[in-house]
Parts: structure tokens; C-alpha cells; sequence
């Protein structure tokens, strides 16, 4: 097996040490000749950076090259793989994503409502950059980006980038849920092999068979009914927020028994609730700065200190692990099924070609390979249609300086739907991300 040459663009995430371990874990899946980390704060990587080393030279002795750098050059030249996983704004600004709508009544989230949309105008432009300056050094590297807004993301990256079929963009939610499945059934996570379609954090599973093709997704669906859903994956197993979000999807089997749906559609069922449940002062963006990032950063310092891991526990995610086993199938040519996000062209055949679509899609070296799934029925096609309308319209309204699509966006998204509250929510978001987004110009100010 060739041993690759792989790059982590985000190193200082607070995933990344959860990456590493699962780099460990999945080595003899996914052989490593070097890791590179690259990021633009550099602080914040090399604490990350330097924990990480310890941890390479005590578990991948073999592993021939370690490095960190906010140098492009450096970074890409010879890389093989690409993780993408950056922030733009860091925490501070998916706090303000969260809470600017909450104080107009609406959902506050990081990629479901205006949230998604604030996070998605701020990320496009970076992604675009990293995406190119990989390109200049390693013109042949994969890319896998899981940098959020997946969605809006992979929509522009697909219009920006569109004869590229070396980007993929992915998302560990429907894997962190099939680990829940897994458990019901005593079995193993990627022994699953599921049946999905939808957009990104916007889906649904209408089937999980095993390897040998029986098919579970009733006994999955009695079990949910009966007993409830819970977080599995060792990183939310025990995370409040996560199990309050788990358990929803019992509620949601409830109201619309016909498929498993994914957890993010609780934002645009119960839109209400979710708002009335929300403290502005302790949004999801503030339970992960004192939550996992001080975590992290409390266990980073504790391995640079001890320069050994004998004073730490450390454990392998399923965001890592997918990651690395989708990157695997692709280099390796082991046609494995994940569920990733391609261009639909007729793969859901009642919605457009150019939606960027979240199936299943055997995963080759020459790239995806999605599955068909045909039509699907009136409530979901009308869900997704709006929803692809919104993610469209926010790009839209990126590469054309729109202050009207971005009120369009906002007005069609299920969380918002009033139009006087698109407009206030819009005008805070302009005020916040005045250093990140594009500056939106309104049509009275344009010439007619
Ligand atoms: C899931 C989603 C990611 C999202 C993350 C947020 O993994 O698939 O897209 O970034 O949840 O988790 P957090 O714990 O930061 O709220
Ligand atoms: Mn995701």
C-alpha cells in the first residue's frame, strides 16, 4: 500500500487531536508516510501542534515526517490528502451567528437558518483561497473538505471549481448516527451500509441493511420508538446538548414515522421550541469554548508538560475515523458506500442537476460513484426544494454583493420565514461580519 502524505488545513481545530488518534487507529487502513499541519493562527496550532508530536512519536514510530507551518508552500507541496477543517471567525463569530437571530426570535445554529447563512458568507471566500493554493502546490491532491457550512460550501466550491473532481465534501453526522444504529444492533459501524438522500444536514435514511444485504431499518425504527435514540460516539456520548438532540429523533419518527431522519432537522421542524429552549448567553458556541476547546487545550498542555501521554486519556472519534476510511476507499480503490455530498445530476430525479446532494456513493479511486435513488415524494421534495432554494441564494448573493438575495435567502429558509424579520436579523448580520462578509448592496442603491 502507498503510504500517503497528509495535510490537516485547520491543525489548531479542536478535532484534530481526535483525528490524530483515529489516524492511529485506522493505520493499517490508511498508511501515513507524513503529517502536515497548516493553519493561519498560528498560536493556536502550535499548541495543538506540539501535544500532537508527543503523541506521533509515542503511537506512529513509523510515521517519517511531522511537521506545522502557516506556510502554503510548505504545507501543500507533495500532499497527497487535504482534511479541510477551518473556521473563519473562530468561535467568537459562530457565537454571534448564534445569537443574533435568537434575539429576533429565531433559531440560533451554526449552519441551519441565518446562522448557516453568516457562516457560510464568511467561509466561501477562504475556502475558494485554500482551495486554489492547494491546487498551485499539489495539483493532484484529494481534497476533502468538512468545513461548515458543508452545504453552502460545497455549492460554491462546485461553481467555482467545477471540472475539479479531486474536492469532496463530506459530514460526519449521518456516520455519528448510523454508531447509534450500530449499537441497537450489536453491531459494528461500518459493517452498515445505509440509504440516504437529501441535502446537507437535511436528510433522511430510508434504509440500513448489512453487508450480507438484510435489511434492519425496521428493528432500528421499533427500537427508537420503544426506547429512545441515544449519542453513541465517544465524543458526544456524554455532551448534554448532543443527547437532548438525539433524543429528538424519536419525537420526529413520531410525527413522520416513514424515515430516520437526520438530527439537524430538528431546527426546521420544531423551529419554535428550539428557539424557546435557548439561553442567548449560553449558545452551543459557548458550551464548546468551556466545553470541548478548554478540554482539548487542558489536555494539550498536560502532554507538552509531561513531554508523555501517562497523565492522559485519549480516545478515537467517528468523525476521524469516516474521514479516514472515506479517504482510504478513494485511494485505494475499495468501492466502500459512504454517504457524501455530489452534484445530483438525475441521482434524486424530481430535483435539479446542479443541487450538491448528500447520498451514498461507492468510493473509488476516479472518485464517487453515487447511487441512484429516484424520485422522491411530495413532503420531501418541498422541504429540500426550499431548503436548496435558501443554500443557492445565500451563494448567490455572495458573488453578486446582493443585499436582495440575501433577503430572499432568509425569507425562504423554514426557521425565518417573515419577511421585516429577515431584514432585522440581515442588517445585524451585516453589522457583525462587517470584516468577513462581502459588502451587500441593496437594488435602491443600485441603478434599476
Ligand atoms: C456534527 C456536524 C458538524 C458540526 C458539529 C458541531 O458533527 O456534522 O457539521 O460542526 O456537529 O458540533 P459541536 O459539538 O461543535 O456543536
Ligand atoms: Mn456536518
Amino acid at each position: 500500500m502507498k503510504k500517503q502524505n497528509l495535510v490537516v488545513a485547520g491543525g489548531g481545530s479542536t478535532y484534530t487531536i481526535g483525528m490524530i488518534m483515529s489516524l492511529i487507529a485506522e493505520k493499517e487502513n490508511f498508511p501515513l508516510k507524513s503529517i502536515t499541519f497548516y493553519d493561519t493562527n498560528e498560536d493556536r496550532q502550535q499548541k495543538v501542534a506540539e501535544a500532537t508530536r508527543v503523541i506521533l512519536r509515542e503511537k506512529y514510530p513509523e510515521l517519517e515526517s511531522f511537521s506545522y507551518t502557516t506556510d502554503k508552500e510548505k504545507a501543500f507541496t507533495d500532499a497527497d490528502f487535504v482534511f479541510v477543517q477551518i473556521r473563519t471567525g473562530g468561535l467568537a463569530m459562530r457565537e454571534q451567528d448564534e445569537q443574533i437571530p435568537l434575539q429576533h426570535g429565531v433559531v440560533g445554529q451554526e449552519t441551519c437558518g441565518p446562522g448557516g447563512m453568516a457562516y457560510g458568507m464568511r467561509s466561501i471566500g477562504d475556502m475558494i483561497e485554500l482551495v486554489k493554493d492547494v491546487r498551485h502546490y499539489a495539483p493532484e491532491a484529494w481534497i476533502l473538505n468538512y468545513t461548515n457550512p458543508a452545504a453552502i460550501v460545497a455549492e460554491a466550491l462546485r461553481r467555482e471549481f467545477n471540472n475539479d473532481n479531486k474536492i469532496l465534501n463530506i459530514c460526519d453526522m449521518p456516520a455519528a448516527i448510523m454508531v447509534s444504529y450500530a449499537g441497537i444492533l450489536g453491531k459494528e459501524v461500518f459493517d452498515l451500509v445505509p440509504e440516504y438522500f437529501g441535502l446537507n444536514h437535511f436528510g433522511w435514511f430510508t434504509k440500513i441493511y448489512d453487508k450480507e444485504g438484510n435489511d434492519h431499518t425496521d428493528t432500528i425504527k421499533n427500537a427508537i420508538t420503544k426506547d429512545g435514540f441515544m449519542p453513541e460516539d465517544a465524543e458526544i456520548a456524554n455532551d448534554p446538548n448532543w443527547i437532548k438532540t438525539f433524543k429528538q429523533v424519536e419525537r420526529m419518527l413520531n410525527d413522520f414515522p416513514e424515515y430516520l431522519p437526520n438530527t439537524y432537522l430538528q431546527y426546521y421542524l420544531y423551529p419554535q421550541e428550539m428557539v424557546d429552549k435557548e439561553e442567548a448567553g449560553n449558545t452551543r458556541a459557548r458550551q464548546v469554548i468551556n466545553g470541548r476547546q478548554k478540554r482539548v487545550h487542558e489536555l494539550c498542555d498536560q502532554i507538552i508538560a509531561d513531554q508523555s501521554l501517562e497523565n492522559v486519556e485519549l480516545e478515537v472519534d467517528i468523525h476521524g475515523r469516516y474521514m479516514i476510511r472515506v479517504a482510504a476507499s478513494l485511494a485505494y480503490h475499495n468501492c466502500d458506500t459512504f454517504i457524501v455530498m455530489v452534484e445530483n445530476n438525475g441521482i434524486i430525479s424530481n430535483l435539479p442537476d446542479d443541487a450538491m446532494v448528500e447520498v451514498p456513493a461507492m468510493l473509488t479511486k476516479q472518485g464517487p460513484k453515487p447511487f441512484s435513488v429516484g424520485p422522491i415524494s411530495t413532503f420531501y421534495k418541498g422541504l429540500i426544494e426550499g431548503q436548496l432554494a435558501y443554500e443557492k441564494l445565500v451563494v448567490d448573493a455572495f458573488y453578486e454583493n446582493s443585499y436582495e438575495k440575501a433577503m430572499q435567502a432568509l425569507t425562504l429558509n423554514r426557521t425565518v420565514v417573515d419577511a421585516p424579520v429577515a431584514r432585522q436579523i440581515l442588517d445585524d448580520l451585516i453589522e457583525a461580519n462587517r470584516d468577513y462578509w462581502p459588502a451587500l448592496v441593496a437594488r435602491k442603491e443600485r441603478e434599476f
